[in-house]
């Protein structure tokens, strides 16, 4: 991925930066609308991975809609171009702006999670003159065998609706006049790479469909979520995610009625890959059991290391010395702040470059300026 005349380029560039390879998304958008979109699919991008203009108007373009979670990122995805009818508007605890913001932008879905939520969605649509289009949410309790803190469909996680409440549900539906229900919504979690848990959803998925038929809606569309996980340990020979795994799966699992459209929300999987964070080592110490590569990057621009124990690969751009094991380290002053523990990488000194690998999701839209640092800059691959 890293050529001799891009890592000159580099050299020049005050570290650290998201460098953003604009050809991995086109080619990863390509396998989206192959696998996906031509079968009939309906993407949505979930934004919350990636907010920048240039990689949601790539989106945009090839066809996607969008997954928000706050008035924000409704906002920005009509800035972009996006088509309120390819909104979807997701999130546990909706505020009554934010809900008035997809009001009156008349979005496609408000992915609702609780009974209380339908019911202020309601006043509120009856307030403004609008009639809300609804998912419901519904919790399914399956793992997804991902890390704990982004498993979402487990009966002990925050999200969705659980079945002992449907009944109530249905009862309540006819009271709603500003609403029309008009699908079911699941999101099982993120970074799933075993199709189990999506087999498992389908079946749930079936069966949730076949109880709100019986109980008289008619569902126009399914949406399944995203959580499609992406190859962290081999960045470079597994750029693309298993789209046509992924998609095939539901196409022989899932059982739909007459007409019914299946939505998807993928964010990981769609820009995962294309990002890149290129650090400068700043120091080099040699502890008591290990040497440390301290560099200019840190959890202030990538959070999942010491959030979620994630291990990105770390690249060395600028040397080919042998390999040494270090703790490669940022500069905040938090243990955690640790990108790799114990990693063999090609010796480094002062002022080499690395690049810490698959950081296009979660990792800029994460970072903070904790410690009153500088928002690390965006630099796209067709700009150099
Ligand atoms: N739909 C809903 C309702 C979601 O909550 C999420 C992500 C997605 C779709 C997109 O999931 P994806 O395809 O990206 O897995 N910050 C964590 C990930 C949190 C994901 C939260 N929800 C990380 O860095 O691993």
């Amino acid at each position: 991925m890293f050529d001799g005349t891009l890592i000159e380029k580099f050299k020049s560039r005050i570290t650290p930066f998201f460098y953003y390879d604009l050809e991995v998304l086109d080619r990863t958008l390509e396998e989206v609308k192959k696998h996906g979109i031509a079968k009939g699919y309906h993407i949505h991008f979930a934004m919350k991975a990636n907010n920048n203009h240039r990689i949601l108007e790539k989106i945009k373009d090839a066809g996607l809609g969008v997954d928000c979670v706050s008035g924000g990122e409704i906002r920005k995805a009509l800035e972009a171009g996006f088509s309120p009818n390819q909104i979807a508007f997701a999130g546990v605890g909706k505020t009554d702006q934010e809900m008035e913001i997809g009001l009156n932008a008349d979005i496609f879905s408000f992915n609702c999670e609780s009974l209380q939520e339908m019911e202020v969605l309601n006043q509120l649509a009856k307030k403004l003159g609008k009639k809300a289009t609804v998912a419901v949410r519904l919790n399914p309790n399956i793992a997804a065998k991902t890390h704990k803190y982004i498993t979402t469909g487990k009966n002990e996680n925050k999200f969705g609706i659980n079945p002992q409440n449907l009944q109530e549900l249905f009862s309540k539906l006819p009271e709603w006049k500003n609403l029309e229900l008009t699908g079911i919504h699941f999101h099982i979690g993120s970074q799933i790479l075993d199709m189990q848990p999506y087999v498992d959803l389908c079946a749930k998925a079936n069966e949730y469909n076949r109880i709100f038929e019986e109980n008289g809606v008619e569902l126009k569309h399914v949406n399944l979520g995203g959580g499609l996980g992406i190859h962290y340990d081999t960045p470079d020979k597994d750029d693309i995610p298993n789209f046509e795994l992924f998609f095939s799966t539901f196409e022989d699992h899932l059982e739909l009625k007459e007409g019914q459209q299946v939505h998807f929300e993928l964010g990981r999987s769609i820009v995962g890959q294309c990002g890149n964070l290129i650090s400068r080592v700043l120091f080099i110490k040699e502890g008591v059991n290990t040497n440390f590569a301290i560099i200019d990057a840190g959890m202030t621009e990538l959070i999942r290391p010491a959030l979620y124990q994630a291990a990105h690969n770390v690249e060395v751009l600028t040397s080919e010395k042998p390999q040494k094991k270090y703790d490669v380290v940022g500069p905040i002053c938090e243990s955690s702040d640790t990108f790799r523990y114990g990693v063999e990488i090609p010796e480094v000194n002062r002022g080499d470059l690395v690049a810490i690998q698959s950081c296009g999701a979660y990792g800029q839209v994460m970072s903070s300026d904790f410690n009153l640092r500088e928002r690390a800059a965006t630099v796209y691959s067709t700009e150099l």
